[in-house]
Formats: C-alpha cells, structure tokens, sequence
C-alpha cells in the first residue's frame, strides 16, 4: 500500500525496516526496496521479492559519509583518499564500492568482500535512513531486469502485494541510477553509467577507467552484463527498425521535439529542447507507459553520448537486446 511521507507513516516505515519489514522508499534517482542492511534474513527478502539472481549486490544506504566505517573497511590509504574525492558528490546519485565490513551480511554483497555504498540526497530517503537508526540495504525497486520505477505507482503496480509499505516521495528528479564507482580496483572504475558523469568524474580524479567504454569482455559487476531493464514490448532503435514489418500498432520515443511528422500512433517527446536531464527523469515512465498500451514494439532515437546521455544508451542497449524474448523474474 502506499503512504503519504508524514511524520507518523515515515516513524512506521523506520519501524518497519527495523524489526525486518521492507519499504519501497523514494531516492532522487529511482525508487529503492529497502532492507535493514544487517539483518540477513531482510535481505533474504529483497532478492525473493524482486526474482533477483543471488550473485547481484545490493547498494548499502546511508544517511551521511561519517557512518561509512561501520558497512565498509576504509583503513587503506589509497581508498580513503579516493573515497574523500568521491564523497564531493554526496548527498547525491554516485554508489561507490568499497571492501566490506564484516558487519554486513554475505547476502548483500552476494559474497563479494566489496560493498557498494550510497548516500542520497533525498529528504525523503535521508529521513528514513536516519529514524531507522541502521543503513538501509536498497536495489531499484522493480522485478528483476524490468525497467526501474520512478513513483510509487510502478512500484505498486508489480510490488504492492509483497513490500509492507511504499512511501510515496513523487516523481524522482534524476530518473536514472546512481553512477556505481568502484575504489577497489587500480584505479577508480566506472562499473555502471549513471546520473553522476564520466566528465564530472574525470573532473575531480586524476584516473578514471571505463570498462563499460572499452568493452572489457570481463564483467567487473553483475550489472556489467548485457540484458537488464527492458520493458516487455521489444524495444529498437530508429536504425534497426523497418515499419514494413511492422505487424500493429507502434510507439516512438524522441530525445526532442521531431522536425518532422512521424507515422507512429504513440509518439513521446522526452524534452522539446533536447535537454537530456529533462529526457532522463522521463525515459523510464515512458518506456513503462508505452509498455502497457499492448503496441507491436517501440522505437527510440538514440541520444548523443555525452554527459548523463551515455547512461541514456546504455540503459537503451540494454532494454534493446533482447526485447522479444520473455523475461525471468
Ligand atoms: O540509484 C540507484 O543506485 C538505486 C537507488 C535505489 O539507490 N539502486 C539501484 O540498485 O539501482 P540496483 O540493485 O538496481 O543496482 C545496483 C548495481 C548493480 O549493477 C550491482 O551489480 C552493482 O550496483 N553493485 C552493488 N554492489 C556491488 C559490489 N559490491 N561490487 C560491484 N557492483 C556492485
Ligand atoms: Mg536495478
């Protein structure tokens, strides 16, 4: 069921998360099913309520940089340094992977010894992390590999009947996960593309390496690999699409307003002037709309590949490579 953010529902939710429940909850990117991210058995939870393979980690939430110390093993120098630089982003959309405390439990990191740690900036979230008195353990709150909610309706709509309670929070202002940084490599390294840049990155980092990028064969994370986030209706971009095989009706999403008409029956306008921040708080709600409105496939322009525009694609690649298909979970 969802709730209204009031004093009285978010003391119940803490409540909640506290004694082991699970409470889809609003962060600034996406919304997130929280845990208590020391109990074991909460987070046993997570992964039944959401079909999620056992060998994806889960981000640890928290509500400020000084509680890091208890979830993660920041003694290294060279990690500490790093993690100072990275913290410039907090409170804000950037997970950074660490090596874990034995405080956490093995089904969080899904046995790796890293755990990736977030701290976000939405009251909402802030508030919760804080009256729960214990990090909160959170994936997108979604089944696993379909597209990532951004309000607490898409979170009811495939969750309702398995969380205890959902906090509604609003549409989310980023839209997009967090940017998912990893510290315990050679250098920091992008593991997944998000709202925080590679440019703002490498604005702050002497290095900073992009597997995603250069196409390592290896995923370094679970969420490194191809298939993720793909609505059910098969999704293609504008090159791969020919309209004379087309069997129905289609829909169109444009990362600006078209310069001229285009023949599809459902046509969404992400941002008029092309602004890809406007167009990343609306692409997942698009795409979960047009999913539902039982059209042959959907046809996206792609966006150029700058700034928050790379994790547009890569989010995209991900939703096109296997649309057809039937989805676990
Ligand atoms: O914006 C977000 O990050 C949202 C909100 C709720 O915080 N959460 C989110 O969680 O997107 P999830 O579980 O959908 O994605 C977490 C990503 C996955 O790609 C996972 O493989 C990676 O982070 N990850 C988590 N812990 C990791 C670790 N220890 N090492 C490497 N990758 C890790
Ligand atoms: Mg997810």
């Amino acid at each position: 069921m969802i709730y209204e953010p009031n004093a009285i529902n978010l003391a119940r939710a803490a409540e909640t998360i506290r004694t082991r429940g699970i409470v889809a909850f609003p962060t600034e990117t996406v919304y997130g099913l929280g845990a208590n991210a020391f109990s074991e058995k909460a987070v046993a939870r997570i992964f039944q309520i959401k079909g999620r393979p056992a060998n994806n980690p889960i981000i640890v939430h928290l509500a400020e940089a000084a509680d890091i110390s208890q979830v993660a093993d920041i003694t290294d120098p060279k990690i500490s340094t790093w993690l100072a630089i990275a913290s410039k982003f907090w409170p804000g959309p950037l997970s950074v992977v660490l090596p874990k405390h034995p405080s956490i439990p093995e089904n969080v990191t899904a046995g790796r010894s890293s755990v990736a740690v977030r701290i976000p900036a939405h009251p909402i979230a802030q508030a919760l992390i804080r009256m729960s008195e214990c990090p909160i353990a959170a994936p997108s709150a979604n089944p696993s590999n379909y597209v990532s909610p951004t309000t607490a309706l898409h979170v009811e709509a495939q969750l309702g009947d398995l969380v205890d309670m959902i906090i509604d929070g609003g549409p989310c202002t980023v839209g997009i996960e967090s940017t998912v940084l990893s510290l315990v490599h050679d250098e920091p390294t992008v593991l997944r593309h998000g709202a925080v840049t590679i440019e703002q990155l490498r604005d702050v980092f002497e290095n900073v390496t992009d597997p995603v990028a250069e196409k390592t064969t290896e995923p370094l994370s679970p969420g490194m690999l191809p298939e993720h986030y793909a609505p059910k209706t098969p999704l293609v971009f504008l090159s791969a699409f020919d309209p004379k095989v087309t069997s129905g009706p289609y829909g169109f999403i444009c990362f600006r307003e078209p310069s001229h008409p285009i023949p599809a029956q459902e046509v969404r306008v992400l941002s008029a002037s092309g602004d890809l921040e406007e167009a990343a708080t609306r692409l997942f709600a698009t795409l979960r709309e047009l999913d539902s409105l039982g059209l042959s496939c959907i046809v996206v322009e792609p966006c150029p590949e700058e700034g928050i525009g790379r994790a547009l694609m890569d989010r995209l690649r991900r939703a096109t490579c296997g649309g057809a298909r039937l989805r676990r979970g």
